[in-house]
């Protein structure tokens, strides 16, 4: 009995060091590209039509003029795509969803909350994501699906009009598409920033451990 918790002890350390695996690494990198290149662009093209009474600077945008970014913006779009598949796939197939995400609950939420506000949240186990994380990773994860099927929407209104109705018109959808945009650049602030003060679990992200 005590050799084999002896045994067990033993091994935990070893299996306890890949934090993020490859998979995740990999998608979550060519994620990160993919929504860079799809945001740059897809400011040049609300550039040349914008829905509010601003634009963005060129120097933050992508494609030169609204034919050069639609050509990104569609060639980033299958990258984003199908590696968003991938991530989806494998994440409800490995059940990481369920273990990584889920529950959140209000309660942790709020304790989290003040528990990072007062600089008391603990970045001990890197193996566990606190409440605060699993809300924003599972947000961000439904944006990401809104903003591809918003894009969708407004790519091809006549051949999948059922979906543009979905989001109650075409103009409408593009509202979305902008917001869900404007979302995912918010938690890119949060997010990075948060990387950077917890330097190892940027570590994690590039090499495992
Ligand atoms: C280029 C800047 C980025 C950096 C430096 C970065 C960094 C990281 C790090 C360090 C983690 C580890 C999680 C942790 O311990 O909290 C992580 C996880 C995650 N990031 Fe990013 N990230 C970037 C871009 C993005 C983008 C653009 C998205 C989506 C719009 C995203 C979505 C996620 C998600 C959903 C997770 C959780 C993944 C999982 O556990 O399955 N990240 N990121």
């Amino acid at each position: 009995m005590s050799s084999i918790s002896a045994d067990h002890s033993a091994a935990a350390p070893a299996a306890a060091k890949v934090i993020q695996p490859a998979w995740v690494r990999i998608v979550h990198w060519i994620n990160a590209v993919a929504m860079v290149l799809m945001i740059m662009s897809g400011w040049q093209i609300y550039n040349a039509s914008p829905l509010f009474n601003f634009t963005f600077s060129r120097s933050i945008t992508l494609g030169g003029w609204l034919g050069g970014a639609l050509q990104w913006h569609f060639a980033a779009m299958w990258l984003l795509m199908v590696n968003g598949l991938l991530y989806l796939t494998l994440g409800l197939v490995t059940g990481r969803f369920r273990r990584k995400l889920l529950p959140i609950t209000v309660d942790g939420v709020v304790g989290d909350t003040k528990a990072a506000l007062t600089g008391k949240l603990s970045h001990a186990d890197l193996t566990t994501y606190n409440y605060v994380q699993k809300l924003l990773y599972a947000g961000i994860i439904v944006v990401g699906i809104l903003i591809v099927l918003s894009g969708l929407a407004i790519w091809k209104p006549v051949q999948l009009q059922w979906l543009t109705a979905v989001f109650g018109g075409y103009d409408v959808a593009r509202y979305v598409h902008f917001f869900c945009m404007a979302a995912i650049v918010g938690f890119l602030v949060i997010h990075v920033a948060l990387a950077l003060l917890v330097p190892k679990s940027l570590r994690a992200m590039i090499i495992g451990r």
